[in-house]
């Protein structure tokens, strides 16, 4: 997660880094107390990423109360000179900086938009479906499904392993005259797959507004019709035949009632979202209405399927 303040001031030709190592009790007020002092810009990322203590975090509103570092992090803090930098975290308490560990490093002057669209090239999910940047042509060979989609504000620009894993299901799934329901839409990425994949009509819900908004401006560039909404949305009201939810394991833990009511007899439940460790608990949860098992894994992370019984009714 990255909580990042532009600059305000012009930019200088070098810039300098510090990457402070911090507990979670104070790297939420290092940054915070940073920014305000004027730094450049600060940003919170787990210490442990990539490795196989990362912990899921997605900072979701909603998730009370709302957690937004992990227990090992790295604030990642830029100024002006290592002297500013420095004078700015000698004005923090003592306390916070105790067992911290400080790197500094010099950062070159560099094309901001450049090295961020330089970050995002086109991701194969399949042979046949890729998720392209505005920035980058459409693959253009038969048969692949372009989803045009830059990053912006909501979760989901097709990197993370647990969209590709609901993507890879969306993309093996026969979804000619279905309707599919995207639970947690963010970008709505999903939806937007769904749709361009064959589905007959797309609904997505997200609990925070600014997704929906985005969701809907991805699938104007999509030029895909899908209805977008807070959850409870009428549009989300009925049973669907699919329905797919990339959202974490103790928020789809409390919302398995409702997402197994949203399934029509017959009709298939997608989750990920879940570390494999937790994927027997979050089965556990969902046996009463809907078996689920792993259908794949990634990264560490799995994608949870399972098909509703064809004589149960609600
Ligand atoms: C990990 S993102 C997934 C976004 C996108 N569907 C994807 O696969 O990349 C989870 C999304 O679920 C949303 N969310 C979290 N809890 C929710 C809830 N209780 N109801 C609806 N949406 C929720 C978050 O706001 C966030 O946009």
């Amino acid at each position: 997660m990255t909580q990042t303040q532009e600059a305000s001031s012009p930019p200088a030709a070098r810039w300098a880094q510090a990457t402070l190592r911090l507990s979670s009790r104070y790297a939420e007020s290092v940054s915070e107390a940073l920014m305000e002092a004027g730094a450049l810009s600060v940003s919170i990322e787990d210490a442990q990423a990539d490795s196989e203590d990362e912990q899921p975090l997605f900072g979701e509103p909603g998730m009370v109360p709302e957690q937004t570092s992990w227990s090992d992090n790295r604030v990642l803090a830029l100024f002006n000179s290592q002297a500013e930098g420095e004078s700015m975290l000698a004005d923090l308490p003592p306390e916070w900086l105790k067992d911290a560990l400080i790197d500094w490093e010099d950062v070159a002057e560099q094309d901001w938009v450049r090295l961020t669209q330089a970050q995002f090239d086109p991701i194969p999910i399949t042979p046949r479906l890729w998720i392209v940047p505005s920035w980058h042509a459409p693959v253009n060979d038969a048969g692949v499904v372009n989803i045009r989609l830059d990053p912006g504000l909501a979760f989901g620009t097709g990197s993370h392993p647990t969209t590709q894993l609901c993507l890879r299901w969306l993309s093996q799934a026969d979804l000619a005259g279905k309707a599919v329901l995207d639970y947690g839409c963010g970008s709505g990425i999903l939806a937007i797959a769904a749709m361009k994949l064959g589905a007959q009509s797309a609904t997505g819900v997200d609990i925070d507004p600014q997704a929906v908004e985005s969701a809907a401006s991805n699938a104007a560039e999509n030029e895909v019709d899908i209805t977008w909404g807070l959850p409870g949305h009428s549009a989300a009201n009925g049973q669907f035949p699919v329905l797919v939810a990339n959202i974490l394991s103790n928020p789809l833990k409390v919302l398995a009632p409702g997402l197994c009511s949203h399934v029509a007899p017959g009709g298939w439940l997608v989750l990920s979202g879940v570390l494999e460790r937790q994927a027997g608990e979050v089965a556990a949860v969902y046996a009463q209405w809907i078996q689920l098992s792993v259908w794949q894994s990634l990264d560490g992370w799995v994608c949870l399927a399972g098909q509703r019984n064809t004589d149960t009714a609600e």
